[in-house]
């Protein structure tokens, strides 16, 4: 394939500073059996990104990495009136974009969970999220090895929402604050598009490396279904407005903001046909007629974050405009 160059804007390191506590355990002995059999899976369920993965499987022979269909233009006047070449090159960029998010993500998601096992209490919870440490670790890694394989090394800055909810995750002292943002909101929201793009892969390697991240994903979930329930039963009012105030916000940035700018702008869009884009994204999303979206994504949505989050105790009455805003619906109060 040809080779993607963009008007690339080097990323640097990011330094973010503050303080957490870190809590030293000497009680080693088995205290919570659900978190130690989610900790047992994890260790069951490991995998390696060089070995499990086929990284020598062929690559399809028009160079699509996504299907078309995910390209959030496709159907539209632009669309049809673009070359081969152009959507080609398009359909890559945009993959390239949404990887960068996602990888990311995966970064911010281990220093994130480095940063639990020292504030957790309990010996089941430090060695769950020791483990957690690792599978971020190795998301990271393969979806940089994809990126690097398939796509030449392309990456795309990081867009603000997303450093806005990292910088709030990772400087609060409070892990169920962490656990609130990344592993119900911002780990479902990803699981809703490894599985969009693992279903919608053109690259048969794509498919490969989401259904491998998708095996670790649940037991994430799972920590966050375990760990939270106590400690928002235990709330204060003013705690627990503060909670589902935070969870609003982790909703607010990773359902809104991101326009994948950047890829349109590589592909030589003028301004003035950007501007058409959004436009048409916009009016798709109000007649809520974006396929692929309700084929793959509200299900995803909608079934785990929404539900588990009502479960917990985290969207209550209180929050159903901002919810409303969002384009999510709590179900009736029971009378
Ligand atoms: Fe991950
Ligand atoms: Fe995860």
């Amino acid at each position: 394939m040809a080779e993607l160059k963009s008007t690339d804007l080097k990323m640097e390191r990011r330094v973010i500073p503050g303080s957490i506590d870190t809590v030293f355990e000497f009680d080693y002995s088995v205290q919570a059996e659900d978190m130690r059999s989610l900790y047992e899976k994890a260790k069951r369920d490991q995998w390696n990104a060089s070995r499990d993965i086929a990284w020598d499987t062929s690559e399809p022979s028009d160079g699509r990495v996504l299907s078309d269909e995910l390209v959030d233009i496709h159907g539209s006047r632009i669309w049809t009136s673009l070359s081969e070449k152009d959507r080609v090159d398009l359909n890559r960029r945009i993959a390239a974009w949404r990887l960068s998010v996602l990888v990311y993500g995966e970064q911010g998601a281990m220093l994130a969970c480095s940063q639990m096992v020292n504030i957790v209490q309990g010996t089941d919870e430090k060695f769950f999220q020791a483990t957690q440490v690792m599978d971020e670790a190795r998301h990271n890694e393969v979806l940089e090895r994809y990126i690097q394989t398939r796509l030449g090394g392309l990456h795309y800055p990081m867009p603000d929402n997303e450093r806005v909810l990292f910088d709030a995750i990772l400087t609060d002292p409070r892990w169920y604050i962490k656990t609130i943002a990344l592993q119900l909101v911002a780990e479902t929201f990803a699981v809703a598009i490894f599985k969009m793009m693992g279903e919608a892969a053109a690259d048969p390697l794509l498919r490969q490396v989401c259904t491998r991240i998708l095996q670790d994903e649940s037991r994430h979930m799972g920590f966050g279904m375990l760990a939270l329930p106590d400690i928002v039963r235990e709330a204060s009012d003013a705690e627990r407005r503060e909670m589902e105030d935070f969870t609003c916000l982790a909703l607010e940035k990773v359902l809104t903001g991101f326009f994948p700018l950047e890829a349109y702008r590589d592909v030589g869009f003028s301004r003035a046909q950007i501007e058409e884009v959004k436009v048409y994204r916009r009016d798709v999303a109000a007649r809520n007629d974006y396929a692929v979206y309700r084929k793959f994504f509200k299900r995803d949505m909608h079934t785990s974050m929404v539900n588990n989050l009502a479960r917990i105790g985290l969207l209550t009455e209180r929050v159903r405009p901002r919810l409303s805003a969002l384009g999510i619906e709590l179900p009736a109060p029971a009378a």
